[in-house]
C-alpha cells in the first residue's frame, strides 16, 4: 500500500447528542493501532460536541463543505468555519452528494481546491453506479471524476481518495476484494499517467461501501487498498475500532 493506512467514519445523517455521546466513549476507550490515521465526519450541528469531548487520537472531517469564502449562501457551513472548529478534513464528491443532491464534477472540483487552499485537508470520493459497472464504464467513470480533481487541485499531499461504488454503499453488497483492488489499481495507473509517479505512489486510496468487521481483514490484505471509509459500522465503536486495526 501508500503510506499509512487511513480509515474514515462517516456518520452521515444520523445521531442525537445522546448517540453521539455514548459513541464518541466508546471511541474513547478503545485501543486502536497505533499506525492508523483515523478521523471521524459529525453531522455539522455535532462537530463541536465531538471535537470537545473525542480523544485527539481521532481527527474530525466534515461531510461537506461550502465551494468558496463564506458570506451570504444561506444554509451553508464555510471552509473558514470548519477549519474555526478545530476540523482537519472534509468529505468532497460522496454519491449521496452526488446523485442525491446533484453536484457535479465541477463543483466538487472547485469545492477541493478551495479546501485545500485553506488548509483543510480533502477525502475525494469517486465511484460508479450499478449500471455503470454493467455497461463496462466502471473506469471511464472512476476516471472522469478523478479529472475534475486533477484539474482543480494544486496538489496531492492533502487528499485522500476514497473508491466507493454506489452499488456497494449502505446495501450490505460489499466488493469483492478482487473487484475493489482492480479499481484501485486502475486508480493510481491513472495518476502515474496523468499526474506523475510520485503522487500515484504516495495517495492514499481508501474503498467504502459496505464495509463492517467480518469483512475488513480481507479487503485490508489488498496491495492497494490503503484503508476505509465506514458508513454505517462507523456507528457502532467496538465495530469502527475493528476495521482500524484490520490494518496490515
Ligand atoms: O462514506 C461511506 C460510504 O458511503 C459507505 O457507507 O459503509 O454504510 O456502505 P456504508
Amino acid at each position: 500500500g501508500s503510506g499509512k493506512f487511513f480509515v474514515g467514519g462517516n456518520w452521515k445523517c444520523n445521531g442525537t447528542k445522546e448517540s453521539i455521546s455514548k459513541l464518541v466513549s466508546d471511541l474513547n476507550g478503545a485501543e486502536l493501532e497505533a499506525d492508523v490515521d483515523v478521523v471521524v465526519a459529525p453531522p455539522f450541528i455535532y462537530i463541536d460536541q465531538v471535537k470537545n469531548s473525542l480523544t485527539d487520537r481521532i481527527e474530525i472531517s466534515a461531510q461537506n463543505s461550502w465551494v468558496g469564502k463564506g458570506g451570504a449562501f444561506t444554509g451553508e457551513i464555510s471552509v473558514e468555519q470548519l477549519k474555526d472548529i478545530g476540523c482537519n478534513w472534509v468529505i468532497l464528491g460522496h454519491s449521496e452528494r452526488r446523485h442525491i443532491i446533484g453536484e457535479d464534477d465541477q463543483f466538487i472540483g472547485k469545492k477541493a481546491a478551495y479546501s485545500l487552499s485553506q488548509n483543510l485537508k480533502v477525502i475525494a470520493c469517486i465511484g460508479e453506479k450499478l449500471e455503470e459497472r454493467e455497461a463496462g464504464k466502471t473506469f471511464d467513470v472512476c476516471f472522469q471524476q478523478m479529472k475534475a480533481f486533477a484539474e482543480n487541485v494544486p496538489s496531492w499531499e492533502d487528499v485522500v481518495i476514497a473508491y466507493e461504488p454506489v452499488w456497494a454503499i449502505g446495501t450490505g453488497k460489499v466488493a469483492t476484494p478482487q473487484q475493489a483492488q482492480e479499481v484501485h489499481v486502475a486508480v493510481r495507473d491513472w495518476l502515474k499517467k496523468n499526474v506523475s509517479e510520485e503522487v500515484a505512489s504516495k495517495t492514499r486510496i481508501i474503498y467504502g461501501g459496505s464495509v463492517n468487521g467480518s469483512n475488513c481483514a480481507e479487503l485490508a490484505k489488498q496491495e492497494d487498498i490503503d484503508g476505509f471509509l465506514v458508513g454505517g459500522a462507523s456507528l457502532k465503536g467496538p465495530e469502527f475500532a475493528t476495521i482500524i486495526n484490520s490494518v496490515t
